[in-house]
């Protein structure tokens, strides 16, 4: 246990429809969150999908101190455990911003997602979650649960133009040199 292999794009895992956790929580689902913790961290993610590491399980893991040195332009999120997920856009605002998965190691690409939004579920305990947010949170949560559903972040692009690899999109000046990757 520990840090395990990230699945990358290609891998029909990713592709499928996670299932619901069932409550009561069992030891295999602690032992889940501890490697998606451990796997995240090592990895230097803003977030991790229990399918990412082939479990196909409504879980994911984002946030934490350990991460917000790599994002200083972004509000801290606190390290947060959710689990089956439910989320409600709040309002109709949009907004473009680039992102980057590391189930898609070395690209970048601009997502379109809610500006604010809702979400609920339960964290690793059992405890009832339910908080609104905005910007950066709220899109790390919209692409850690769309991992859920077999949804990659190139599937929304905003554009294809706004898609592509690192260097060559720091060299046009399209993304600075630190983007966030979950
Ligand atoms: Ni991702």
């Amino acid at each position: 246990m520990g840090v395990r292999q990230i699945l990358r794009m290609g891998d029909p895992q990713l592709r499928q429809r996670s299932m619901s956790v069932a409550a009561p929580w069992d030891q295999q689902l602690e032992e889940l969150i501890l490697d998606l913790q451990d796997t995240m961290e090592a990895n230097q993610g803003a977030g991790l999908a229990a399918p990412q590491i082939g479990v196909p399980l409504r879980v994911v893991v984002f946030g934490g101190t350990d991460i917000n040195p790599r994002y200083p332009d972004q509000a801290p999120l606190p390290r947060t455990i959710l689990i089956n997920p439910v989320l409600t856009p709040l309002g109709d605002g949009k907004e473009d911003s680039w992102e980057g998965c590391l189930s898609v190691p070395g690209l970048r690409g601009q997502v379109r997602r809610w500006s604010r939004l809702r979400y609920q579920g339960f964290d690793g305990s059992g405890n009832e979650i339910d908080r609104n947010v905005d910007g950066f949170h709220a899109r790390v949560v919209q692409h850690e649960c769309d991992h859920l559903d077999g949804i990659l972040f190139p599937d929304k692009l905003s554009s294809s133009d706004a898609f592509g690899f690192i260097p060559e999109l720091e060299a046009t000046g399209l993304i600075p040199a630190i983007v966030k990757k979950a």
